[in-house]
């Protein structure tokens, strides 16, 4: 599958790394071109600009929450596409939410841009994970969580993230990104706040295989 990555920082550029891997077609657009080059270089993609970035099939969206709404839109008309919402909305400090409970980052960057099918997901794995694959150093499978109102965009999402090798945990519609940035914030607090690391990844117990 052809897929853009849009940011090339800690989450764009692991996600550029276990795309290619993986043997899909990847582009990568940032703001600062010679970091996507240096990222793509790396990895066997190719660095785009914004345009180019608006002809995949299907779009990573890696930039902050205050970034991502203005980076959608310096791709154009991309109305019908797939986006993959990774963002949290982290205070300053990353120790808490700027938004919740009766909203979230996913639900805010889909009004502010119509036409998308967006999918939330990813946003509860550090990038550290991410560079490393779908399997913690613990030897455990890492899960991604999938929300999205559109089922034809969640099934490729979830497609594409097992393909990476990740144990996909379908998490209902959109509004549920609500709890995923809760879940996320709160994996921050343990990685960062509370000292843990962030060799580790929130995991639901008990599923069938
Ligand atoms: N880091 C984690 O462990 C982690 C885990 C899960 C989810 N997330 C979420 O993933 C997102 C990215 O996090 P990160 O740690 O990768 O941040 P980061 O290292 O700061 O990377 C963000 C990237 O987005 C680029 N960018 C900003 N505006 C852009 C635009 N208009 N067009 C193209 N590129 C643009 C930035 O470019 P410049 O360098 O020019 O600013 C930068 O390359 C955040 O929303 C974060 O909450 C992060």
């Amino acid at each position: 599958m052809k897929i853009s990555v849009i940011g090339a920082g800690n989450m764009g550029s692991g996600f550029v790394k276990q795309l290619a891997n993986a043997g899909h077609t990847v582009l990568v657009t940032a703001r600062n071109s010679e970091k996507a080059t240096e990222v793509a270089k790396a990895n066997g993609a190719t660095a785009v600009d914004a345009k180019t970035a608006a002809t995949a099939d299907l779009i990573v969206l890696a930039t902050a929450y205050g970034d991502a709404v203005a980076a959608l839109q310096s791709l154009g008309d991309i109305s019908g596409k797939t986006v993959i919402d990774i963002t949290n909305p982290l205070t300053a400090d990353y120790m808490g939410l700027t938004i919740g409970h009766n909203t979230s980052a996913a639900e805010e960057i889909a009004k502010a841009v119509p036409g998308i099918n967006i999918v939330k997901a990813f946003n509860t794995v550090f990038a550290q994970v991410l560079a490393g694959g779908s399997t913690l150093p613990s030897g455990e499978q890492v899960q991604v969580f999938v929300a999205s109102d559109d089922t034809g965009a969640k099934e490729t999402v979830t497609t594409v993230a097992a393909d990476l090798g990740f144990k996909v945990i379908d998490a209902g519609r959109l509004k549920n990104a609500r709890y995923l940035e809760a879940v996320a914030g709160f994996n921050i607090y343990l990685g960062y706040g509370a000292g843990l690391g962030t060799a580790i990844a929130p995991s639901w117990a008990g599923l069938q295989a």
